[in-house]
């Protein structure tokens, strides 16, 4: 996950590859509730693991049930509808398919069985309303109060006038805020079904009835069959009781494949973007996307668990859709709109403005930095692209679809900055990756840093936070020197053997996990901090051909979004095209000091004075060598921390890349 204060995404051109999604949201919370509320254990295969999951498994943790891992799934034992536990404190993030549902079965529950529960969120959950299922549980007897502001939460939910003997008047819930409100009485309310039927009755227009159906599919599977009359009459029929399948897969993310759909359709022109783990045969209703993408111009096969997106038509058409169905995805069709012909208008959305954030308010702002000519309705968007796109830092409101979404801007000809990339973590915590994993561009758009400098001047530690602080790959040169030296001492090839040691060099399988380096499958870290490894890099360093071999070693770590390559050449021989390139310094006193402490500290004996000559000599050699000499770059910043702490000299670093950036105040929030 890129934990990074933001993500520069460099211009983008082409996409292909295999994509698998993680679990979707909706199903994983649903079942999660379902089995939790089930006598016995069910095994949830293929869950997804996000920030909305880990807050219902939390709850569901503080509530009793069991949870353990089994390999790869998760077995739930669940409290077989009984209460184990009467007080709690839950906080469900911004997580509406844990707070919605969580809030009818406990309210239930704490009506029929005694106990006070507090739910609470993040400040956005309490923005986010609740009331009409409030109201719908206050007609059935429960006890809800609202701990901070009427209408939203936090609330506390506590003993009731819920009788299940006698009858249970139908109860009305409103449809047009949130369909979360009637799957949460629907998953709620088998708990009081024993000696009634009971029924929901809907006012209003019900909205996004695809996700009310994948309540009901999801509660036939645990063994409650939901009568229904149309969109506005739901009946549970007496006697229901959940009842665990045993055994439940959930699939992949249907509105996490719109941007993977999208990314075929804008930039797949030859291979196409396969994405598994949903198909032709899922339940949830974002699927429907892909009629949506195929309106402006996808080329899309597909197969159970499966789809294959290539891009037909392009520029794509611009669309007019209602996409009530697919409120979630369709934030994706409101980026896609920037590769089409005229004007795509996206209508009936008013759900957007009750969402993680205002939605409208949010896409509007962010499209119209990009250059777009943006009409925002009460409940609808129009977007007209740009005739040329600007770079653009984007703003994201802890919303992790606005991230997702805009990151497929890329690909219109510009830069694009995704600010607070991390709110992904919602849904979809290694969607980045996933997309560097299918994109490629232009080998020049993809921007490198490199950070040279004389032996002990703190550029790897300096090379390696920069990196850290942009979400860039890291190069450390040196480690691939000490690579090709580990393996020729292990085979035995000698230091003056150029040929055999290129040979070594050319057949290296260095890479690198974690910032550590491993050959092969084995972690090599330790090994090649290596005195005698060190002496050896050296000697193997010093030949022309073990540099050419591994050249193109190191300009293969050029790779989306950014490099941050350390080591003596990058700046004038590997990466002499870099846009920026530090020269690190500082005085031979100084890094004799850090150099001593280092080897204090790890009780091997020194001295500052023959240390300071060591160096001293070594920057003579280094410089006047015939291979590779050590010299700042030209244009190169030259740096002198003698003075400087990490936080500092970083801190300079990142300022002046800032400056070779082209969002302008990008940082501004
Ligand atoms: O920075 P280091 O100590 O890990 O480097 C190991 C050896 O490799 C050192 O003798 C210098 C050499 N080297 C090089 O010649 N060119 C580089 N880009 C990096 C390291």
């Amino acid at each position: 996950m890129f934990a990074t204060e933001f993500l520069d995404l460099p211009p983008l051109q082409t996409a292909s590859g295999l994509v698998r999604l993680p679990g979707s949201k909706s199903i994983s919370n649903r079942v999660l509730l379902l089995a939790g509320l089930s006598a016995g254990t069910t095994v949830v295969h293929d869950l997804l693991d996000s920030d909305d999951t880990r807050v219902m498994l939390e709850a569901l943790r503080t509530l009793g049930c069991g949870l353990e891992r089994e390999g790869e799934a998760l077995r739930v034992t669940g409290l077989g509808a009984r209460l184990k536990t009467t007080e709690a404190q839950l906080f469900l993030g911004n997580a509406g398919t844990a707070m919605r549902p969580l809030t009818a079965a406990l309210a239930v529950l704490a009506a029929t069985q005694g106990g006070r529960f507090e739910l609470s969120g993040v400040p956005r959950m309490h923005e986010r309303p609740i009331g009409d299922l409030v109201d719908a549980l206050r007609q059935l007897g429960c006890t809800v109060d609202y701990l901070g502001q009427d209408g939203y939460p936090p609330l506390r939910l506590s003993a009731g006038a819920l009788r299940t003997t006698a009858p249970i008047r139908a109860i009305r819930v409103r449809g047009d805020v949130s369909s979360q409100f009637l799957t949460a009485l629907l998953l709620a309310l088998p708990l009081v079904a024993q000696g009634n039927d009971i029924v929901v009755e809907v006012e209003g227009e019900l909205i996004s009835k695809p996700y009310v159906e994948i309540t009901l599919n999801l509660l036939a599977r645990f063994g409650i069959a939901v009568r229904r009359e149309g969109w506005q009459r739901f009946t549970i029929p007496q006697g229901s009781a959940y009842s665990s399948p045993g055994s439940i897969h959930v699939e992949g993310d249907a509105s996490s494949a719109s941007y993977f759909i999208a990314l075929g359709a804008i930039a797949a022109p030859d291979a196409p973007v396969r994405i598994e783990g949903v198909g032709s045969d899922s339940i949830q209703g974002d699927i429907r996307f892909v009629e949506a993408a195929q309106a402006m111009g996808a080329d899309v096969t597909s197969g159970p668990g499966w789809l294959e997106v290539k891009r037909s038509r392009f520029p794509l058409q611009a669309i007019t859709l209602d996409c009530n169905h697919i409120p979630d995805a369709a934030m994706t069709l409101a980026v896609m709109a920037l590769f089409a012909q005229g004007t795509t208008r996206l209508t009936n959305i008013a759900s957007w403005r009750v969402k993680e954030t205002d939605r409208i308010a949010a896409m509007a702002a962010e499209l119209r930095k990009l250059g777009a000519t943006v009409e925002e309705g009460a409940d609808s968007i129009a977007v007209t692209p740009p005739a040329r796109t600007s770079p653009a830092a984007v703003r994201t409101y802890d919303d992790h679809r606005i991230a997702m979404c805009f990151s497929l801007a890329a690909f219109a000809g510009a830069p694009v900055r995704i600010l607070d990339p991390k709110c992904v973590a919602k849904t979809f915590p290694e969607y980045f990756e996933a997309l560097f994993g299918l994109v490629r561009t232009r080998l020049d758009d993809i921007p490198v840093i490199t950070v040279d400098g004389p032996t002990a001047s703190g550029k790897g530690t300096l090379a390696s936070a920069v990196a850290k602080a942009l979400g860039y790959h890291f190069l450390d040169s040196g480690a691939v020197y000490r690579a090709t030296a580990l393996t020729a001492m292990r085979q035995g090839v000698p230091g003056d053997d150029e040929a055999a040691l290129a040979r070594v060099a050319a057949g290296l399988d260095l890479h690198f996990v974690g910032g550590d380096a491993h050959l092969g499958a084995e972690n090599v870290a330790e090994a090649l901090r290596d005195e005698q490894v060190g002496l050896m890099a050296s000697r193997v360093a010093a030949w022309p051909a073990v540099r050419e071999a591994l050249r193109q070693l190191q300009l293969g770590f050029r790779r989306v979004p950014g490099l941050v390559a350390d080591g003596r050449d990058m700046g004038t021989v590997i990466f002499p095209g870099a846009d920026l390139k530090v020269f690190l310094t500082a005085s031979a006193a100084t890094r004799a000091e850090r150099r001593y402490k280092q080897l204090i500290s790890k009780g091997i004996p020194a001295s500052i004075d023959d240390l300071r000559a060591d160096l001293e000599a070594r920057d003579a050699r280094d410089s006047n060598r015939s291979v590779a000499p050590l010299k700042p770059a030209p244009k190169a910043l030259l740096l002198d921390n003698s003075a400087l702490g990490v936080d500092d000299s970083m801190a300079l670093v990142l300022e002046a890349w800032e400056q070779r950036r082209p969002f302008a105040s990008a940082k501004g929030h």
